[in-house]
């Protein structure tokens, strides 16, 4: 094994949390919780990535409230779920892996019917790209009250997520979700100090952070997702994304997982490989979403021909721009990727699908230099979200212990 290999499966550490190596599990919504609580089909899930050897797991999407989430199949972080949650993290942290939670909102991305709320709401008054096949087709503009509300529902989830037993926070700057809304121009049209220049559009996100730091207090790992562009005309552009790492960087957080693209513009950046459309439209019940994706599936869903480590050049220039951990993520599946990824600098690497494709990845690429993992990045896992079994492989090639049936 090389140096850089050897490197990222040795312990490492995020602000005060100690972790047996580099390679965390990126979150990717495991579509395992029916009732909004946990399964054993997720619990299942995590312990697979654990007894792996990943050094922290991530669970993906917890809602800062129940008007936080995307969809009511959603968890959201309150008192109704403590036991079933504290369980599970304890579970998972038997085996030595460490858990995380993405911390996130929605804002006005939804097609959560149970909202409290008349209408789902983001910085702005816009369409509401999910919601609009459901019925539900405008998210209104946050007022002072409501942005307070936001922010307050971030510190109370986090003080949550601490008593719980969380060992870190993933808060989500990217992809297109309530922040990350803050941050795009092409959803913050507003004409207060929260909008207009990016160091207007960052104050909500640097809010935030800044209320759920003082949640969790200074030694408790907080690390964030942002995406590097959107992807799409008018939105933030690699060098914005630059600017908002520094941003975040001075405001203390403790890592940057540095994704791309959005859900709700331009998904498939995010991914690369093959369109996941006709996988989604098989679980998808809604007759107005299966006519959008029908219509719009090849279109929406562009074509970005997969390849390792394709965020690499863009992931390096915040890299090289700030202090804190960055961590890469985005098609490392091989030995040679995690060198060329650590030989960049990065201090952590997020693996997705290819913890998925093999939970066991770090036993099996750290004792086998020409390991290689079974994903085709047919992103059938990604179409498999809505399915009944939630997101798992189907390839016959996935390695034992991955979950085919969920
Ligand atoms: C099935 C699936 C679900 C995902 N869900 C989420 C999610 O809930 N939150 C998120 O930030 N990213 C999500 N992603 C994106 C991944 O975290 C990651 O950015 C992307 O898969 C690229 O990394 P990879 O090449 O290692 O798979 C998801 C990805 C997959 C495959």
């Amino acid at each position: 094994m090389s140096e850089l290999i050897d490197k990222c499966f040795s312990p490492a550490k995020i602000n005060s949390l100690e972790l047996r190596n580099r390679v965390i599990k990126a979150a990717t919504f495991e579509g395992k919780t029916p009732d909004a609580v946990p399964t054993e089909r997720l619990i299942d899930f995590h312990m697979g990535i654990a007894e792996g050897g990943t050094a922290m797991t991530t669970l993906a999407y917890c809602g800062a409230e129940a008007d936080g989430r995307l969809a009511a199949n959603m968890m959201y972080m309150g008192e109704y779920i403590r036991d079933p949650l504290t369980s599970m993290i304890q579970r998972i942290q038997s085996t030595g892996c460490k858990v995380s939670g993405q911390l996130a909102h929605c804002g006005g991305f939804s097609k959560n019917k149970e909202l409290t709320k008349r209408r789902p709401k983001g910085p702005s008054f816009t369409l509401n790209m999910l919601g609009a096949p459901y019925g539900m087709f405008f998210a209104g503009g946050m007022n002072a009250a409501d942005m307070e509300d936001f922010v307050s529902a971030y510190a109370e989830a986090a003080t949550f997520m601490k008593s719980v037993g969380f060992d870190c926070i993933e808060l989500h700057f990217g992809h297109g979700y309530g922040l990350s809304q803050f941050i795009s121009p092409l959803t913050n049209r507003r004409k207060d100090e929260y909008g207009g220049s990016l160091t207007n559009r960052m104050r909500m996100p640097l809010r935030v952070l800044d209320a759920v730091r003082r949640a969790v207090g200074d030694d408790f790992p907080i690390i964030g997702k942002i995406s590097l562009t959107d992807g799409v005309r008018g939105g933030i552009n690699y060098d914005d994304a630059v600017e908002i790492a520094s941003m975040l960087d001075k405001a203390g957080i403790d890592g940057i997982v540095t994704s791309g693209g959005t859900s709700s513009f331009n998904p498939m950046l995010m991914f690369r490989g093959d369109n996941m459309s006709k996988t989604m439209l098989e679980y998808e019940k809604n007759p107005m979403m299966r006519l959008v994706l029908r219509a719009l599936g090849n279109s929406f869903f562009r074509n970005y021909p997969y390849e390792e480590t394709y965020f690499l050049e863009q992931a390096k220039r915040v890299r090289d721009k700030v202090d804190t951990n960055v961590i890469y993520i985005g098609g490392v599946s091989t030995n040679e990727s995690i060198e060329k990824v650590m030989g960049a600098g990065f201090d952590f690497i997020q693996l997705g699908r290819t913890l998925i494709a093999d939970p066991s990845f770090v036993k099996n690429a750290s004792a086998d230099l020409n390991y290689k993992n079974p994903c085709t990045h047919c992103n059938q896992c990604v179409g498999l979200i809505d399915s009944p079994e939630g997101t798992h492989c189907v390839l016959p090639s996935a390695m034992p212990g991955t979950l085919k049936t969920g």
